[in-house]
């Protein structure tokens, strides 16, 4: 490595870019209208002449929205390290199967004779996704990931119901992802935090002292594996034992598959229900909270509650089953997002099984490979290795003035997307860097080299202009709780 910090990033942030409304002239126009005199439309309501709209040309529209574009960061421009959110690059040939007319002109209420196609295909996922994760049954209808841990709560809940048995509680380790705590809530139970040890891991002692006092109030134990630290819950057996013993069931996020494909299958360590992020271990596009997929397996205790329509095979024909007496019923209009699934598939098809394996391996090494030339710049709170996501804090640099945020900001300057900050919650000051697969080895040591360098001016004079950036952005620093608790969301002239 030498010195020399070149950003491997993009600056698209460098853009100043006006509103339309501001580049309004009046009289301007995208399009030749011919000269009318009426003053009623066919309605016989008189046309709305001042509702505000933009007058700009057809090459301003254009040129505003592309130089928007560009100022937004992408994964296809630089390296997008946020932890948990797993910025994985979306191969193009997904994009190119998803566009076959086959799959891109077919119309969700057309006869199921003429998809089978489409519906061979839903079946192959479902089939994929079971064996990875060695469980017997899935839905792909659910939209994201914390869509999919509603699926497979209400699912929970339905088979306690249909038992009649009335648990209020489910349990939820503080490291786990926030859509855990969030989503039992949604499903109307009461939560209790089973606190993290020093390992960053589920603290067993605590774990169980609560299952024993508890018992049969439990619904379900819910925790993120690969959890939030970037740790592997290695205790999972334990876990699913005890909790079976007092008949609660044991829901696992599965979003960070990405670590372990290939390698771990949840459903034989006892696991009754997790989902997929199809984006973050699929290499699906990130649609700024849908549309995206978050399968859902289960065990076969809990399949006759999925959702549906779903997808039977029987003498070489599919059809679609959309009556069953004991499903949750449709979380979702007709099958979900299609478009993901068929891009899933592709991704799975083109790398095979030993590719996914290979995948995962890599996202781990790469993440290890960071902690590895960080950790004498910046505290590692757990020891040891790590999975698919390094996990650091500004402890040690707090004390002299500079903070986590002061870190991504930097990075900023240096054109690299920053790290996640402060999650999770249970670390003071984190910072979560998920590198991911694709990441060469260049680009890691272009991160490795900002980020040291970055420390280095912490700990130097330099420390007030760290502070400071990013200072060539056009935006700097902004109020960042003003812009959360006071957000201006309607453009006034
Ligand atoms: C561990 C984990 N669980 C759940 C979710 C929620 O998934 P989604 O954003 O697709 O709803 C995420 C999001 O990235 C996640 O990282």
């Amino acid at each position: 490595m030498s010195d020399k910090i070149s950003p491997l990033g993009h600056k698209g942030l460098m853009l100043e870019e006006p509103l339309l409304f501001e580049q309004s002239q009046q009289g301007r126009s995208g399009v030749d209208l011919p000269e009318t005199t009426q003053t009623k439309l066919r309605t016989g309501q008189p046309q709305r002449t001042e509702i505000g709209l933009p007058e700009v040309s057809e090459p301003q529209v254009v040129r505003h929205f592309v130089r928007l574009s560009q100022m937004n960061y992408s994964i296809d421009g630089g390296m997008f390290p946020l932890g948990s959110c797993t910025m994985k690059h979306n191969p193009r040939l997904n994009e190119k199967v998803v566009r076959l007319d086959g799959f891109a002109q077919l119309h969700p209420l057309q006869p199921q004779s003429t998809i089978q196609g489409a519906l061979e295909t839903i079946h192959q996922l479902e089939n994929w996704l079971a064996e990875l994760c060695g469980m017997p049954a899935i839905t792909l209808n659910p939209a994201a990931g914390a869509h999919g841990e509603l699926t497979g709560m209400m699912s929970i809940r339905k088979a306690l119901q249909d038992k009649g048995e009335i648990r209020k509680i489910v349990l939820v380790s503080d490291n786990a992802h926030g859509t855990n705590p969030a989503t039992a809530s949604t499903c109307g139970y009461k939560i209790i935090s089973v606190p993290s040890g020093s390992d960053g891991l589920v603290d067993l002692t605590a774990f169980n002292e609560l299952v024993d006092k508890y018992g049969s109030e439990i619904a379900a134990f819910m925790f993120t594996n690969p959890n939030t630290c970037g740790r592997f819950e290695k205790d999972i057996k334990h876990i699913a034992d005890k909790l079976h013993s007092v008949g609660a069931y044991f829901y696992c996020d599965g979003a960070n598959f990405n670590a372990i494909v290939g390698k771990v299958k949840l459903g034989e360590l006892g696991v009754d229900v997790m989902q997929f992020n199809l984006h973050k271990t699929f290499s699906t596009p990130h649609g700024g909270g849908g549309p995206g997929c978050g399968p859902v397996a289960v065990s076969k205790e809990l399949e006759k509650y999925l959702p549906v329509p779903r997808v039977r095979h029987s003498n070489g024909v599919y059809s679609l089953e959309i009556e069953n007496a004991d499903t949750i019923g449709r979380i979702k209009a007709f099958h979900g997002h299609f478009g993901m699934m068929v891009r899933a598939l592709a991704y799975m098809m083109s790398h095979g099984a030993d590719g996914l394996r290979k995948v995962a391996e890599d996202a781990v090494l790469n993440a290890n490979y960071i902690l590895h030339h960080l950790k004498d710049d910046f505290h590692v709170p757990y020891k040891g290795i790590c999975m698919h996501e390094c996990l650091l804090t500004d402890k040690g640099l707090k004390e002299d003035g500079i903070t986590t945020l002061d870190i991504a900001k930097g990075l900023i300057e240096y054109g690299f997307h920053p790290m996640t900050v402060y999650f999770p919650l249970v670390v003071s000051g984190a910072m979560l860097i998920e590198p991911t697969e694709t990441e060469s080895r260049e680009s890691l040591d272009g991160f490795i080299k900002t980020m040291k360098h970055l420390a280095k001016q912490a700990k130097s004079k330099q420390k007030e202009h760290l502070k400071e950036m990013p200072l060539s952005t056009p935006r700097r620093r902004i109020d960042e709780v003003k812009a959360a608790r006071q957000p201006i969301l309607r453009y006034m002239k």
